[in-house]
């Protein structure tokens, strides 16, 4: 499987995912500018990915930072890491992964500046592997609601492109396939920019798990039949009570599953959590350039002059939502306040493998 992004000899190479599936071609990054234009530009997209390369971006920041002094190195950061905020708003990703660098930076007390810019790009390097590890073991504890012969529905690409490696919701597919459960993979096309119909339907064939690509306004006809089992998503922002920001048309997914009584699971990593934030009312939701929805695949379809709006992400309730797998276990939405960091060390002691106990394993709705 293709790498989303990666650190070599001091360099960042980002997989342009704008061109994937027919062409593979490399970024090189030579700036923190360069990585915040790939952001912006969805060369490197998903929460997790975005994350990462937001971190790398400090570290390449930090290597061209004229400073004298660690103190110095970190006042001449804060316009990189403003600049990496500012590339997209809805993925808390991005903030969780610059605070990790700016608090890495401060706990260094009286480090050379060469030091630090070591100690910055290794820290990258952490979140990349950790994030790899996190999503395998959110694959462990998601893989338990994926039975052999189901078919699960997927949105967007939550898979090994949008993240270090493995995926979050796809994680749970690929255990439940290395299980040896036999599964068939739903993908929604995911307009306007079709992250389904080239990224997600792109990893499942490279993995040999059979799917089927559709339209996003098939799901519920689908469902109506009982051709759909459950429906498994990733996420960008999910607020502490279990609202869950991902892209655009996951709410949509959501609301048929109740409809249907189906689960709807999220696949959320603790860096996609947002605790500082009570509800999804609060989540910031990135609106994108309109010709991205009049046009397909860079090829204006709507007549010149129509207006289009392009929300890329939308808040789907927590109530609609069955359970939220996380590295820590699975959780109603309602249990999520449990691992808000001051209580994160005392959940961790209590719940250490995805073996483990019952408690955190919701059943279907
Ligand atoms: O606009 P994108 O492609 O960055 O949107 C990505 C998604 O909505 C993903 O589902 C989400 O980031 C979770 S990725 C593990």
């Amino acid at each position: 499987m293709l790498n989303a992004i990666e650190q070599k000899e001091g360099k960042v190479f980002i997989l342009d995912q704008s061109k994937l599936p027919h062409e593979v071609d490399l970024i090189e990054c030579k700036s923190w500018m360069d990585v915040a234009w790939c952001i912006r530009e969805l060369k490197i997209r998903g929460a997790p990915a975005i994350g990462i390369a937001a971190a790398m971006g400090v570290a390449l920041g930090a290597q061209s930072a004229r400073a004298g002094s660690v103190e110095s190195l970190s006042r001449a950061l804060e316009p990189v890491c403003e600049g990496l905020l500012s590339t997209r708003p809805t993925a808390v990703n991005i903030k969780w992964a610059v605070d990790r660098m700016r608090a890495r930076l401060a706990s260094l007390g009286h480090e050379s500046v060469g030091g630090a810019r070591e100690t910055l790009w290794r820290e990258a390097r952490s979140i990349l592997e950790e994030d790899i590890k996190i999503n395998r073991t959110i694959g462990q504890w998601g893989a338990q609601f994926i039975k052999d012969g189901d078919v699960v529905l997927t949105h967007c690409n939550a898979g090994a492109l949008a993240t270090g490696g493995y995926g979050t919701a796809t994680a749970a597919i690929f255990v439940a396939t290395e299980q040896g459960k036999k599964i068939h993979v739903i993908v929604d096309e995911t307009r306007p920019v079709l992250q389904g119909a080239r990224l997600t339907a792109f990893e499942m064939k490279e993995a040999g798990i059979p799917m089927t690509l559709i339209t996003d306004n098939s799901a519920g006809a689908l469902m109506r039949r009982g051709e759909i089992d459950l429906a498994i998503v990733g996420t960008d922002r999910t607020t502490r009570n279990g609202d869950v920001a991902n892209k655009i048309g996951t709410y949509t997914v959501a609301v048929l599953c109740k409809e249907h009584g189906l689960p709807f699971y999220v696949a959320a990593p603790l860096s996609s959590i947002d605790f500082s934030m009570a509800s999804g009312s609060m989540i910031p939701i990135e609106e994108r350039d309109p010709e991205e929805v009049a046009s397909l695949a860079g090829r204006r379809i709507a007549p010149y002059g129509v207006n289009a709006r392009n929300m890329a992400f939308d808040v789907t309730p927590a109530k609609y939502v069955t359970a939220i797998i996380t590295e820590l276990g699975v959780f109603k939405p309602g249990e999520l306040r449990k691992l808000a960091p001051r209580k994160t060390e005392r959940t961790k002691k209590a719940k250490t493998s995805p073996g483990g106990k019952k408690r955190n394993r919701p059943g279907r709705s």
